[in-house]
């Protein structure tokens, strides 16, 4: 892709996993390092664009020139992107949370004596890709979907039910690739496209997404 292809743009993208509290000391989360998310970031300022990195707690520096704003929970990841201004792209590459605990215990939980087990009541997250796709003007939305089986059929119904432009579908049953590792493989569903990119690192994985995301944002000029 050529260099400034999303010149003028601005690309928000979501990273890293979320973390919801149970208690003061515990929480729920997932294996999501950030990467993919970070290297989405760094391919979109190498093209020219305005980047936002809204992030979940993870272990990597920031990309330079990107602007970053770190985030704990599913809601402070929808509160930091409703405040987000002039959106022209959007990419979802958050590994929200679902769920979290109905309530936050205020003091540490405790063992209770004799008993086995323990019940925890859970509450739907919001989702922060359908809240951005819903807005008008809305901007050009590109979502994950992670899934272990039926990938194509998955995704393209997530693209569907959710009114994204496009889906990145990742295959996470394969452990070398995806979450937390530096390699990932996907296929890439717009409109009536599919491009399916092979085991590479997530930066160049990152680099081909960007390009398709460019040639479909940017208007081609006229012959
Ligand atoms: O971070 P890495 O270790 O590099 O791993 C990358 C990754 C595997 C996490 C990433 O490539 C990926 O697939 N991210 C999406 C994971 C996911 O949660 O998928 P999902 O099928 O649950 O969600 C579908 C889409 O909706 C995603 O774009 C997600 O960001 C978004 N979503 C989901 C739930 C929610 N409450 N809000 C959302 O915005």
């Amino acid at each position: 892709e050529s260099p400034g292809a999303l010149q003028g743009k601005h690309v928000v993208i979501t990273a890293g996993p979320t973390r919801e509290a149970i208690d003061p000391v515990r929480y729920l989360s997932n294996y999501s390092s950030g990467k993919m998310g970070y290297a989405l970031a760094t391919a979109a300022q190498a093209a020219g664009a305005r980047v936002t990195l809204i992030s979940g707690p993870v272990q990597l520096s920031t990309p330079s020139g990107v602007q970053r704003i770190d985030v704990i929970t599913a809601d402070d990841m929808l509160k930091a992107t409703q405040a987000v201004t002039d959106m022209d792209v959007f990419i979802g590459c958050a590994a929200v949370a679902d769920f979290r605990p109905a309530s936050m215990a205020s003091q540490k939980m405790k063992k209770q004596h004799g008993e086995d087990s323990l019940q925890l009541s859970l509450v739907k997250n919001p989702d922060i890709l359908a809240w951005v796709a819903k807005q008008s003007p809305k901007p050009f939305c590109v979502g994950f979907a992670a899934e272990t089986q039926n990938l194509d059929h998955y995704a393209k119904d997530k693209m569907q039910r959710k009114n994204l432009d496009m889906i990145i579908a990742n295959d996470v049953s394969n452990t070398n690739i995806g979450f937390n590792s530096d390699h990932n493989a996907v296929t890439v569903f717009w409109q009536n496209n599919k491009k399916h990119l092979e085991a590479q690192s997530k930066q160049s994985i990152a680099t081909e997404v960007i390009g398709f995301i460019a040639q479909q944002t940017t208007s081609q000029p006229e012959e």
